[in-house]
C-alpha cells in the first residue's frame, strides 16, 4: 500500500513565503532502506540559505531538512540492523520537512531510550557540529581559552557546556541583553554583548591582552574581521556559518602578519560522511546528553504546518536554543517528560 507524505517544497528561491505544502507518495523501503514517521525536524540555517538563495539547489521543486528522527514503519530487503517499531535519527540531504521519508540505513543512528525523540530530531546537527568543532576544528584542551559567539543560541549552548567540560575558559557573545544570563548559566566564564563597543578590546581585557586561542564564528559576515582580532598569536578561527551574510575578500598574508594564525571554514557534511563517522560521533553527542555533560535547553517547536513560522524565529536572532518542527504523535512523547 503506498503511503502519503504531506512534504514543504518550494518552486523558487524567496522569502518564507515560497513554501508551500504537497501530498505526495511516498514510496514503499527498497533495498537496505526504511520508512520513518517522523517524530522531530529541525529548521536549520542551512535550510533558509537554500530556501532563500545563499546556496544553490539542484532542481524545483526543491526540498527541505536535513535532519529528523522519528520511529521506523517498516524495513526493506536486506535490513537486519532496524526494525518496526525502533527509535532513530538522521543527518542527510535536503528532504527532511516532510510526515514520512524512506532513508537509507546508511545515514540512521539509533537514539537512546533515555532521549526524547522530538528533542534529538531538531537537536542532531547543532550537537554533531558541537562535536566536530571541540574535537576537530581546534581540539579543546585543558587551560585553554576560546571565544564561542551566539552563545545562547542553538549550537552556542551545547558548544559552551562541551568546551567547558574539556577544561576551557569560555567568553562568549550575544546580541542581546535577553541571552546574557543564559551564555551565563551555560557555563561561560564572560559574556560579552556584540553588538555594542569595541568587541575585541573587550575580549583582549577579559584576557590580560593575550587574545583567545580559539574563536567558534558561527555569524560571518563582519563579525569575521572583529573575530580575527580577537585571537592570540597562533589562534585558530573557525568560521562555521554566516547567517550575518558572507564574508568580504580576504588576504590570506594577514594570518601571517597577524601572528601565524590558523583559519577552517568546516562542514558537518564532512566529519560525517561515512557511517561509520556519523554513528560514532552520535554516540559521542547522546554520550554527553545522556551524563548530564550537556543540558539540552527547552527548543522552539513548532507544528508541522509552521516550517515558515520557525524558519522566521530562527531568522530573527531572537531564538534561545534550537528550533524544529514536533510532529503530533511526537508532542505525545514529548509530554510524557522523556527527554
Ligand atoms: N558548518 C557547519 O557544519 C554547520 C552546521 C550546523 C550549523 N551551522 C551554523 O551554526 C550557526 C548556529 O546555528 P543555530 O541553528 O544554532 O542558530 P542560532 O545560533 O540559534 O541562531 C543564529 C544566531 O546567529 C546570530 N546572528 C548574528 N547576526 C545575525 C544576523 N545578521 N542574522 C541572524 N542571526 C544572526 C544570532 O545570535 P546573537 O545575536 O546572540 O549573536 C542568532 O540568534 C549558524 O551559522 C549555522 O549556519 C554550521
Amino acid at each position: 500500500m503506498t503511503r502519503s507524505t504531506l512534504t514543504v517544497l518550494f518552486d523558487q528561491q524567496g522569502g518564507t513565503e515560497v513554501l508551500r505544502y504537497q501530498t505526495q507518495d511516498c514510496p514503499d523501503p527498497g533495498d537496505h532502506e526504511v520508512l520513518v514517521q517522523h517524530a522531530g525536524i529541525g529548521v536549520n540555517y542551512i535550510d533558509i540559505q537554500q530556501r532563500s538563495g545563499r546556496y544553490k539547489v539542484a532542481a524545483f521543486p526543491a526540498s527541505l531538512g536535513v535532519e529528523a528522527s522519528g520511529r521506523v514503519l517498516a524495513v526493506g530487503p536486506g535490513v537486519s540492523d532496524f526494525k518496526p517499531g525502533d527509535r532513530v535519527a538522521y543527518l542527510h540531504s535536503a528532504g527532511a520537512y516532510t510526515q514520512y521519508r524512506v532513508m537509507p540505513v546508511s545515514r540512521l543512528v539509533s537514539v537512546p531510550e533515555a532521549l526524547s525523540l522530538p528533542l534529538v530530531g531538531i537537536n542532531l546537527t547543532r550537537g554533531l557540529t558541537a562535536q566536530y568543532l571541540v574535537n576537530d576544528s581546534y581540539a579543546v584542551k585543558p587551560g585553554c581559552t576560546v571565544l564561542v559567539h551566539s552563545a545562547a543560541g542553538g549550537v552556542g549552548q551545547i558548544l559552551v557546556q562541551w568546551a567547558v567540560h574539556l577544561g576551557a575558559r569560555v567568553i562568549g557573545t550575544v546580541g542581546a541583553d535577553h541571552k546574557m544570563a543564559v551564555a551565563k548559566q551555560v557555563g561561560c566564564d564572560a559574556v560579552v554583548l556584540s553588538t555594542e563597543g569595541d568587541m575585541a578590546l573587550q575580549v583582549r581585557a577579559l584576557t590580560a591582552g593575550e587574545g583567545v586561542h580559539a574563536v567558534y564564528d558561527g555569524i560571518g559576515g563582519e563579525m569575521f574581521e572583529k573575530s580575527l582580532q580577537c585571537l592570540a598569536p597562533s589562534g585558530t578561527l573557525v568560521s562555521y556559518g554566516t547567517p550575518a551574510g558572507e564574508i568580504p575578500p580576504f588576504d590570506v598574508f594577514r594570518l601571517n602578519q597577524m601572528g601565524s594564525l590558523h583559519l577552517t571554514s568546516p562542514s558537518i557534511f564532512t566529519y560525517n560522511k561515512t557511517t561509520e563517522q556519523l554513528r560514532l560521533r552520535s554516540a559521542d553527542f547522546f554520550k554527553q546528553l545522556t551524563s548530564g555533560i550537556v543540558r539540552l535547553p527547552e527548543p522552539e517547536y513548532y507544528s508541522f504546518d509552521q516550517a515558515a513560522q520557525a524558519q522566521d524565529a530562527l531568522a530573527s536572532r531572537q531564538t534561545l536554543g534550537a528550533v524544529g518542527l514536533n510532529l503530533a504523535q511526537a508532542s505525545m512523547e514529548s509530554s510524557s517528560g522523556m527527554r
